[in-house]
This record gives C-alpha cells, structure tokens and sequence, in this order.
C-alpha cells in the first residue's frame, strides 16, 4: 500500500470540529490557556455564557492574554489594558481616544455533550459530531476517561474497525462484515449487525441482553471523533471517543458515554446503571488494545481483504482538507509545491 500523505501524519490534521475541555471547567468570567492540535488560544466564559476561543498573543506587544481579565462580555489585556470583544474587535486603547482597527483572531465554538468543541477553520462547514442514525433527541452525558495514547489518533481510531483483531484481542467467538457510507466528505459510518442465535457460550450470555442481534456501529468525524453505537433490542448505547493529535504524533482523548434521555425516574436510574457498567467493562475491554498502543509503529504493509474497513478510511483521511498541526494553515505535499513553483530551487540559487 502506497503511504498515505495524512493518515497517521504527526505533522497534520483535517479541518474540522475538536473537543476543548469540559463545559464545566470554564466557569462566568473565567480566561484560561489552551493549547489545541499545537496552536496556543485563550479560552473565556462572558456573562452571557457564552465561549470565545481566540489566539493566545494580544495583537498590542504580545502579552498572553490568559493574564487578562474577563469584563462583561470581552477581554482585557493585562499588560497596557487594551480591550476586545467577543468577535475579537479591539473596543478600547485606555491612553488613545478611539481603539484602532485592530482584531483579534477568534475561532468558531460551539458546546455539546457536555463539552466546549473549537473549528479549526475560518468558517464551520459542517454540525458538531453527530451519529446520523439516530434522531438528536437530548442524551443522558457521562464523561468517561480522560486518556493519552502513545500513537497518532488515526490509529487510535483504526481499532474499533479492525475486524480481525476482535477475534484475537477480544476473543469474539463470530465473524463482524461491515457496511460502509460516507455519509459527508468528513463523516464515515460503518455499520454491523451481528446475529447472536446459536449455541456459543458468549451467545447465550449476550441473549440476555438482547435477543435477536446486536448492532454495533461506527461514525468517524474527521477520523478524530468516533461514535460508536450498541444497538440491543430494547435500547442503544453511544461511546464517543473524541481524540486530539498532540506533541509527537501522540493522543489526548476523552470518552464521552451517552444514552438517549429518559423521562421517569426508573428510566434515569436505568440509564445511570447501564453508563455505570459500560464504563466499568469498557476499561476491561480495551487492556488488550492498550498494550499493542504502547509499543506498535504503524506500517500497513501487507493489507488483506480482512482490513478492508481500515482501507476504507484512510482512503477517507486522505480526501480531506489536511491543516498543519501548529500552524494550521493549509498543508500542501511537497509534489504539488514542486509542481506550482518548478523554478524556485534556481531562484533561491540566483543571488545578485
Ligand atoms: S500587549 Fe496587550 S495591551 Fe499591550
Ligand atoms: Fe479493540
């Protein structure tokens, strides 16, 4: 297989929506640091609520705007109190009678799941994450771990369609086949529906859940978030795992449970119950994937008609707009800058 120019790149990352941190980690009026897929932003909550995510540099000398101070609905440079509102337009130079017209560089945000997310581009092209099957009603939200990965998210994300590796690491006594749709430019689904009639031992035991068949589905976004989905007969669970590429070609990453809400108390303590257990047999389910992480270094030599899937998405990765992680400016291979500037080498040569 040919390597792939952004799949499991350290360098680059699809345009696109990433988690920031939890809704209730940024209280009113509170300015915090965060460093985002490289780039350093500030974080603030107004008195409307609202999130305002900008670069991190006041547009004055360069002062980390974190040491300001939230006013209202806009940010205060700490060093010579110049100050900005929530679209980044500077409103106020305290020793100048007008402001200048200067802005602020401020970033689409939206919150979720519990969760504050960034778009890593000038204008959002697509919603936040969603799984496309299921109707938006609102979820019941359990934040599950908090975790880093010593590979690059790509792999991390690769591990919940590698169909073989379910009959060896995780002993699944059956054969999982997907479907697959590429729901949008940035949104793939893989879809499974496993029959669990039959005589194994593991059958019998999920029969107890679920009577007929289990679906197990996967939503890839940006292959940086996934939702996976466990359909039983007579409710679904939803995991999303929502990875950031960080420092090295590594991962940070956050696991967010969900289950569609329930209305009486019976039902909010079922759905308490099951999240619970879901957490706890989800940490026992990946031990075996946590150690392959630890040591693996990715290289797809020798791909067979078992991973297939995995085929299919980094054909996916690799049709998206990649940014560079740092910068996020637009990342170009070196071929099509050779191709648009073929004489540059002899101009960097020419010196009179
Ligand atoms: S550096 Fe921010 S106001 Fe001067
Ligand atoms: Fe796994």
């Amino acid at each position: 297989m040919r390597k792939p120019k952004t799949f499991n790149n350290s360098e680059r990352f699809i345009e696109g929506w990433y988690w920031v941190m939890p809704s209730q980690n940024l209280r009113i009026g509170e300015v915090k640091p965060v460093t985002i897929l490289g780039k350093n932003l500030v974080i603030y909550r107004g008195q409307n609520k609202q999130v305002v995510i900008c670069d991190a540099y006041c547009p004055h000398m360069g002062a980390h705007l974190a040491e300001g101070k939230v006013e209202g609905n806009e940010l205060r440079c700490f060093f010579h109190n110049w100050k900005f509102d929530s679209q980044g337009i500077c409103v106020e130079i305290p020793c100048l009678y007008e402001p200048l017209p200067l802005k602020l560089k401020t970033w689409p945000t939206e919150e979720k799941y519990g969760m504050i997310w960034i778009w890593t581009g000038e204008a959002t092209q697509q919603p936040l994450p969603f799984i496309p099957d299921v109707d938006q009603d609102e979820f019941d939200v359990t934040f599950g771990f908090h975790f880093f990965k010593n590979c690059h998210p790509n792999i991390v994300m690769i591990n919940a369609i590698d169909a073989q590796h379910f009959n060896t690491i995780h002993q699944l006594p059956f054969e999982i086949i997907f479907d697959t749709e590429e729901y949008s430019p940035n949104t793939i689904i893989f879809r499974n529906t496993t029959d669990v009639r039959g005589d194994y031992s593991f059958k019998k035991l999920i029969r107890r859940i679920s009577k007929r068949s289990i679906t197990y589905n996967i939503c890839y976004w940006y292959a940086s978030t996934s939702i996976v989905t466990l359909g039983f007969d007579f409710f679904s669970l939803h995991i999303m795992f929502a990875l950031r590429l960080i420092e090295g070609g590594k991962t940070e990453g956050r696991t967010i449970l969900m289950m569609k809400k329930r209305k009486r108390i019976l039902g909010k303590l079922f759905n308490q119950f099951v999240l619970w257990m879901l957490k706890l047999f989800g940490q026992n389910f990946v031990k075996g994937d946590n150690k392959i992480f630890k040591t693996m270094q990715f290289n797809f030599k020798t791909p067979i008609k078992a991973d297939q899937s995995i085929v299919q998405l980094i054909n996916h990765v690799e049709k998206q707009k990649p940014l560079t992680w740092g910068t996020w400016q637009l990342a170009r291979s070196r071929e099509v800058e050779a191709q648009e500037n073929p004489n540059k080498w002899r101009d960097d040569l020419i010196n009179d």
